[in-house]
């Protein structure tokens, strides 16, 4: 485990490469070999405005640091067109960062219908624009890593953020189901949320948090959820300031409150039985829609000695 993580020969799609973490994942993967795609529309936070420029200068601070990059300046819209550049350019996509995003906060109320559709179409559309553009290519050569970048305003909520939070949560599960077709391809998606001092989180983080908080120090994750050595898939991490980690799902013992086969519940007896059904002493943690109908036939099977849910034969409880 003590060899470097080296990607040569590896063609690496980062969108929003331009600035931010975005730039930080692109170097990154560029001084460890990767050939490089620095997509970004060079907009502002809002998405508004168009430049050549930031995507340029990182494709030339990787070229003077030694490494390969090429510069594309479509909107993720357009995810064709990027993986075209990628397949023009060296022939190949086996690495792709979908990063790129832009706020347009407000207060639920408030939300416009373009302050809604913008924050939508640049997260959740261009990246499955990408991803469904480069997903065949990586299938076929039974090779592919696909990161999502969702967001804890999306796994928690955030005030002033319902676009971004639902962008943000849809992202996971588009993520989701990517890793479970792609799997037996070799193909992984992985979902993070990242924390940084960029030009998004200007004013939002504390001065002092910001400084330290680098972009620098989430790309790690990603290199390494992007390297052929890593085998996990349809995760969802958190990386900031150094520090790492894994979320994952909890889910109450619950409590079956049908009486016999033929009764029906009342909202009284789900009221009177709050305090168990919200209890999460005993919780279980499915990973799957398989194991989340095993934990549920078994709860209705204890209840009633049989169960009406049929489960998969491959599915593994996951209590623990
Ligand atoms: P940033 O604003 O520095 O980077 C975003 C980049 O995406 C910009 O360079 C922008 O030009 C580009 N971009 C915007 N719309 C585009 C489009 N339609 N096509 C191509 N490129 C486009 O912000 P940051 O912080 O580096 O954000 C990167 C990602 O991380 C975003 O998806 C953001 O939502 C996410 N994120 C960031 C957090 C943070 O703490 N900085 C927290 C959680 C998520």
């Amino acid at each position: 485990m003590s060899s470097t993580l080296r990607f040569d020969g590896k063609v690496a799609i980062i969108t929003g490469a331009g600035g931010g973490l975005g730039r930080s994942y692109a170097l990154l993967f560029g001084s460890r070999g990767a050939k490089v795609v620095v997509n970004d529309l060079g907009g502002d936070t809002k998405g508004e405005g168009k430049s050549s420029r930031a995507a340029d200068k990182v494709v030339e601070e990787i070229q003077n640091a030694g490494g390969i990059a090429v510069a594309n300046y479509n909107s993720v819209e357009d995810g064709e067109k990027i993986v075209q550049t990628a397949l023009d350019n060296f022939g190949r996509v086996d690495i792709l960062v979908n990063n790129a995003g832009i706020l347009r906060d407000r207060s639920f109320a408030r939300i416009s219908d373009t302050d809604w559709d913008l924050v939508q179409r640049v997260h959740l559309r261009g990246a499955f624009m990408v991803t469904r553009a480069a997903f065949p290519i990586m299938k076929k050569q039974k090779y592919g890593r696909i990161i999502m970048t969702s967001s804890t305003s999306g796994v928690y909520g955030n005030f002033g953020q319902a676009n971004y939070s639902a962008a943000k949560l849809g992202l996971l599960g588009l993520s989701n189901t990517v890793a479970i077709e792609g799997y037996k391809y070799n193909v992984h998606c992985n979902t993070i949320t990242p924390v940084s001092g960029t030009r998004m989180t200007e004013g939002v983080l504390p001065p002092e948090m910001f400084d330290e908080l680098k972009p620098e120090f989430v790309a790690p994750l990603v290199l390494w959820l992007c390297h052929e050595d890593c085998e996990d898939s349809g995760g969802l991490y958190k990386a900031a300031g150094g520090w790492y980690g894994k979320f994952r799902w909890e889910l109450t013992e619950g409590l079956v409150c049908q009486k016999s086969q033929e009764a029906l519940v009342t909202p009284e007896e789900v009221r009177d039985n709050w305090e168990k059904i919200i209890d999460f002493k005993g919780a279980h943690h499915p990973a799957s829609t398989y194991e989340d109908s095993a934990l549920l036939a078994m709860a209705l099977q204890g209840n009633r000695g049989n169960s009406k849910v049929k489960t998969n034969p491959t599915a593994a409880s996951s209590a623990s």
